[in-house]
C-alpha cells in the first residue's frame, strides 16, 4: 500500500472540490497535511478561513494530521508562508500538489488584461511562488514530489477560455523544467489535468438541471482523479516530467510529440513552395518521438544533418 507516514504534503484549493478529495486521501495513507485554501469566490474574490478550516477538522475527527493555511498563492509571500507552515509545523515537506485555482467563461474579444492577468496571477504565477521556496526545502532533503494541476483545457483548448488555457499550459512548461533541474536532487515533477464534478462545473452550466441527465457529469466524480495524484506525490512514484489525464476513472498519458517532419536537401534553400509541396509530411504525427528536453530535439536534426551538435 501506498504510505505517507512521517510524510508532509501540501495541498493548495484544499478547502473544496477536487483539493479537499486529495487532502483527506493523503491524510488517510498517513501523510501531515497542510491544508491550503483562500476560501475565495470560483472566479477569485473574497477569502473565508472556516473552509480550510472544516477541513482540517474533517482529517482530525479521522484520527488524522492537517494544518490549515490561508494564505494565497498569488503573491511571493503566499507562497513561502504556504511552504512556511509545512516546515515549522512538520519539520520537512515531501510532496506539493499545485492545485489552487480560479474559474471565469469570457469570449476572447471581450477579455480585459485584468481577467487576463487575475487568471494567470494565481494558476501560473501561483505556481511559480509555491514551487519556488518548496523546491529550495526539496533540493536541500535532496527529495521532492510535486504535482501540478493543469488542464485539458490547456493542452487541448476550450472556447471562453482563453486566459485559463493559457495559464494552465504554461504550467506545464514550468512542469518540464522543475522535472529537469530537479532531477539531480532527487526531486519530480509531473502534470494532472483532471475532470471532477466541482463547482467549476455545477456554477458554469447554464441549465442546472443538466447535471442530473448528463452521464458525464454523473461519472466525473472527484475521487476517481485522487489515486493518480496520490501516486504522483509518493515514494513509489519514479516518473517525472510526464502529463496524465484523469477522467471518469481513465488515466492516460499526455505527451507533446515532436512529428519527424520533412527535411530538404542538403544545402538546399527551402521556400515556402516547397512547404506547401511538403505539408502532409510536414504535418504527419507519425512517426513521433517524445523529446525529454530541447537538446534531444536538437541532436535527432543534428544527427540527421550529418553535423555535429
Ligand atoms: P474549486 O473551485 O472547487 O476549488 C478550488 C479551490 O482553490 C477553492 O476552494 C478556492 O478557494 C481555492 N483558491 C482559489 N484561489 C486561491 C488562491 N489564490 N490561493 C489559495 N487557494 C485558492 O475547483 P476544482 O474544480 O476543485 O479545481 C481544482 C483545480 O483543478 C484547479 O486548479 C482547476 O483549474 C483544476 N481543474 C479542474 C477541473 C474540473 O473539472 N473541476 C478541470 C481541469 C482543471
Amino acid at each position: 500500500m501506498i504510505d505517507f507516514t512521517d510524510q508532509v504534503v501540501v495541498v493548495t484549493g484544499a478547502g473544496r472540490g477536487l483539493g479537499r478529495v486529495y487532502a483527506l486521501e493523503f491524510a488517510r495513507r498517513g501523510a501531515s497535511v497542510v491544508v491550503n485554501d483562500v476560501g475565495g469566490s470560483m472566479g477569485g474574490t473574497g477569502v473565508d478561513a472556516s473552509v480550510a478550516a472544516a477541513v482540517v477538522d474533517e482529517i482530525t475527527a479521522a484520527g488524522g494530521t492537517a494544518v490549515a493555511s490561508h494564505d494565497s498563492v498569488d503573491t511571493p509571500e503566499g507562497g513561502a508562508a504556504i511552504v512556511a507552515t509545512a516546515v515549522d509545523a512538520f519539520g520537512r515537506l515531501d510532496a506539493v500538489v499545485s492545485n489552487a485555482g480560479i474559474f471565469t467563461a469570457i469570449p476572447f474579444d471581450e477579455l480585459t488584461p485584468d481577467d487576463w492577468r487575475r487568471m494567470l496571477r494565481v494558476h501560473l504565477d501561483g505556481a511559480f511562488y509555491l514551487a519556488q521556496p518548496a523546491y529550495r526545502v526539496m533540493k536541500s532533503q535532496g527529495y521532492g514530489r510535486f504535482v501540478f494541476i493543469a488542464s485539458s483545457a490547456g493542452l487541448f483548448g476550450q472556447h471562453l477560455e482563453a486566459h485559463y488555457a493559457a495559464a494552465k499550459a504554461g504550467i506545464v512548461g514550468l512542469t518540464n523544467v522543475i522535472a529537469l533541474e530537479g532531477a539531480e536532487h532527487g526531486i519530480l515533477a509531473n502534470t494532472v489535468l483532471p475532470f471532477g464534478l466541482s463547482r467549476m462545473v455545477t456554477e458554469t452550466l447554464p441549465d442546472p438541471s443538466v447535471l442530473e441527465q448528463n452521464g458525464f457529469f454523473q461519472a466525473i466524480q472527484p475521487e476517481l482523479v485522487a489515486p493518480i495524484v496520490v501516486y504522483l506525490a509518493s515514494r513509489d512514484c519514479q516518473l517525472s516530467h510526464h502529463n496524465f489525464s484523469a477522467c471518469a476513472g481513465r488515466f492516460a498519458r499526455v505527451f507533446v510529440g515532436l512529428g519527424e517532419g520533412w527535411l530538404g536537401e542538403r544545402d538546399s534553400a527551402p521556400t515556402a513552395d516547397d512547404v506547401a509541396a511538403h505539408l502532409s509530411e510536414i504535418t504527419s504525427t507519425t512517426p513521433y518521438s517524445v523529446p525529454g528536453s530541447i537538446y534531444e530535439e536538437v541532436f535527432a536534426v543534428t544527427e540527421r544533418l550529418g553535423v555535429g551538435g
